[in-house]
């Protein structure tokens, strides 16, 4: 054991699932920006009723892996991938892979909310819409309804939901952009830092809110904050240099590191 700045975790009696196969498995992915190799080759899986974490100094890839999953690095001209990712064993890169239904069971949630300038209800009713998912207008209500208390947003918002959702403090937007990518039953959402523009209280409601999601959805959340990623994930991957250094039991990353490299960086080292 050594001597970390981080809270042990509390994963112990968490089942064992590595049997099962995963929702997503990454082989090999490298990531160019131009002729900048900015991924350098990750190998990952990512579980279902499961928060997986990535962490790692600014610049080691965090985001350009996440934006990997589904298929954002696309819209950045420079960005060529290599490698294989499967969701439910399919490649998300072949040619049969519809992009907008992958973003729809891959959804994303960004470090600064960003609803779109519309009301309340519109932000969360617009993607279950053009994905036809309401037949008519009480199930696509019923729909904002469910995301945005699964979001736990619902009791503040429900009086005022023709309101802009640009309105809302910091906190309920992201929660508001959380309710947004649930509306579309995904089956994972991958977040990258959604709680570095929020203060503690709301940064709090998000880590409860990520903890009831994950029963529901596989999860991958990027976070600088090391204590979150002890608090909220299973399993965490230690990123440096656009290598993926280690991916393990939050536990024993924490608190049993294998690389002197995620041990320099969990003792505060460097990053
Ligand atoms: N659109 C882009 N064009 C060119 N280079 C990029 C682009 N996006 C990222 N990079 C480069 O790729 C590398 C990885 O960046 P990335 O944003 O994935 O890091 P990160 O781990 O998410 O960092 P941070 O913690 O600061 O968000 C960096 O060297 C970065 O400069
Ligand atoms: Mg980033």
């Amino acid at each position: 054991m050594i001597d970390t700045l981080i809270p042990t975790p509390t994963d112990t009696a968490e089942p064992a699932v590595e049997e099962r196969t995963p929702k997503m498995s990454a082989r090999d992915v490298k990531v160019f920006y131009g002729a900048k190799e900015a991924l350098k080759g990750v190998s990952i899986d990512i579980h279902d009723d499961r928060v997986t974490a990535f962490i790692g100094p600014s610049g080691c890839g965090k985001s350009t892996f996440l934006r990997c999953l589904n298929r954002m690095n696309d819209t950045i001209p420079s960005a060529r991938v290599t490698g294989t990712i499967e969701l439910d064993g399919e490649d998300i890169n072949s040619a049969a892979m519809d992009v907008v239904q992958l973003r729809a069971r891959v959804g994303m949630v960004f470090q600064k909310p960003n609803p779109f300038p519309k009301s309340i209800f519109e932000n969360v009713a617009y993607g279950p819409r053009i994905h036809g998912l309401a037949e008519n207008k009480s199930e696509l209500e019923a729909i904002v309804e469910k995301s945005l208390k699964r979001a736990g947003l619902w009791d503040e918002v429900k009086d005022r939901l023709n309101e802009s959702g640009t309105a809302l403090s910091g906190g309920q937007q992201q929660r508001l952009c959380i309710a947004r990518a649930i509306a579309v039953d995904p089956e994972v959402i991958l977040m990258d830092e959604p709680c570095s523009a929020l203060d503690p209280i709301a940064t709090a409601k998000i880590e409860e809110l990520i903890h009831e999601l994950r029963g529901r959805y596989a999860i991958a959340i990027v976070t600088h904050n090391m204590q979150q990623a002890a608090r909220v994930s299973q399993r965490t991957a230690f990123f440096h240099l656009g290598e993926m250094v280690e991916y393990g039991k939050t536990s024993d990353i924490f608190t049993n590191p294998r690389e002197q490299r995620t041990q320099d960086y969990i003792t505060g080292r460097y990053g």
